[in-house]
């Protein structure tokens, strides 16, 4: 049994890791987390008491993280801000809480000798053409696009520096996009799916000819699993689940699963610098450590999302009406 803190564990990804790991051992779980506009703390409703605890703070707060580290035998570092449209419009807390933050627990890792694993995106890698026969691998050259990416790549380099020039035991993964329950609605696909539920036509950006690889968020958390019970310290692994669309399908899925017209979305002004596809690679993880995916259909997996949505009104209403709001000054 052990001690696992949780960074930013009540944002979308780890929280379903906490509700996961609770409910499937008997660790127990601290959650750092700064509860910005994405740590909802309903995310973490009905987690045991006796082996779970919230402690509202800033990775960024040297003291704290010092404390909280030498309390925990495992880190998992999920916290960042996470979005790249956000990134757009002010840089400044992803430079914070990506570079920063990442430094601060790194150091406390470093002084109390932790096992440490580092989740951070395939956005690092920049992207591919469409007809790219290539995928990202762990040996694909950075060239993030976005303030967000750019920042997550920084954060992927400190945490190799430190384990080569420090030697602390850290595994990193680089995960596609993720879908399922707990997503916050500035999210592409929640935010679709809140929007047909508020009688609102879902936003696609410019043609929506870009690929993204759909993981779901179970099996995203699964291969984290995977990784720091086997993984090898220092290695990179990619995490995706041959999950390529593109966003002109996606959106015409959630309207069909929802009982539209396919064609009741308005094209909306495009993001700069937009990415046009990410696929990966995820032999070395199968190959490795023998991980598979459980939704290998993604139709399944979104129809699920959208029941989740449903019927989970009171958890995504809070936020939704300020998250247009801030799409509309620019557009979106
Ligand atoms: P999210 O925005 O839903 O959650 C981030 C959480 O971090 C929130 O609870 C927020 O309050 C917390 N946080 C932010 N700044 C903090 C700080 N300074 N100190 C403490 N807590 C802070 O993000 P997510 O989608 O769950 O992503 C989690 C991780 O997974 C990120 O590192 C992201 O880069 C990575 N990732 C996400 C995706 C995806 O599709 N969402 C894909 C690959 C990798
Ligand atoms: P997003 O969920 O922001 O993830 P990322 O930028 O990390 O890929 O967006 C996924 C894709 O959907 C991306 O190509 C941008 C596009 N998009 C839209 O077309 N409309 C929207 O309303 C949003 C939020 C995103």
């Amino acid at each position: 049994m052990s001690k696992i803190l949780v960074t930013g564990g009540a944002g979308f990804i780890g929280s379903n890791f906490v509700h996961h790991l609770l409910a499937n051992s008997d660790h127990t779980v601290t959650v750092i987390d700064a509860m910005t506009y994405a740590g909802i703390r309903a995310s973490l409703d009905g987690l045991p008491s006796d082996r779970f605890e919230l402690v509202e703070g800033d990775i960024c707060d040297a003291p704290l993280v010092d404390k909280l580290v030498a309390d925990a035998d495992i880190v998992v570092h999920f916290a960042a801000e996470s979005h790249n449209d956000n990134s757009l419009n002010d840089p400044s807390p992803f430079i914070q809480t990506n570079l920063v933050g990442t430094f601060t627990l790194l150091e406390a890792v470093r002084k109390h000798g932790k096992r440490f694993h580092h989740v951070s995106t395939d956005e690092v890698y920049g992207d591919l053409e469409l007809d790219d026969p290539a995928k990202f691998t762990a040996t694909t050259p950075y060239n993030p696009s976005s303030p967000y990416s750019a920042s997550k790549a920084g954060s992927d380099l400190l945490v190799r520096a430190w384990v080569r020039s420090f030697g602390i035991t850290a595994t990193l993964s680089n995960c596609s996009n993720n879908y399922g329950p707990r997503q916050h609605v500035e999210k592409f696909i929640p935010r679709q799916i809140t929007n047909v539920l508020c009688g609102i036509r879902p936003k696609l950006y410019g043609a929506g000819q870009n690929v993204r690889d759909w993981i779901h968020v179970d099996d995203h958390n699964s291969a984290v699993m995977e990784i720091i019970e086997k993984g090898r310290s220092g290695e990179t692994y990619l995490i995706g689940a041959d999950g390529e669309m593109n966003n002109k399908d996606v959106i015409e899925m959630i309207l069909r699963l929802m009982g539209q017209p396919t064609d009741a979305y308005d094209h909306v002004n495009d993001r700069p610098g937009h990415d046009l596809r990410y696929a990966i690679d995820n032999s070395k993880l199968v190959d490795e450590l023998g991980w598979q995916p459980k939704y290998q259909d993604f139709e399944q997996g979104l129809q699920a999302t959208i029941d989740w949505y449903k019927e989970n009104e009171d958890w995504w209403r809070p936020m939704k009406d300020a998250t247009e709001a801030k799409y509309a000054k620019v557009g979106q």
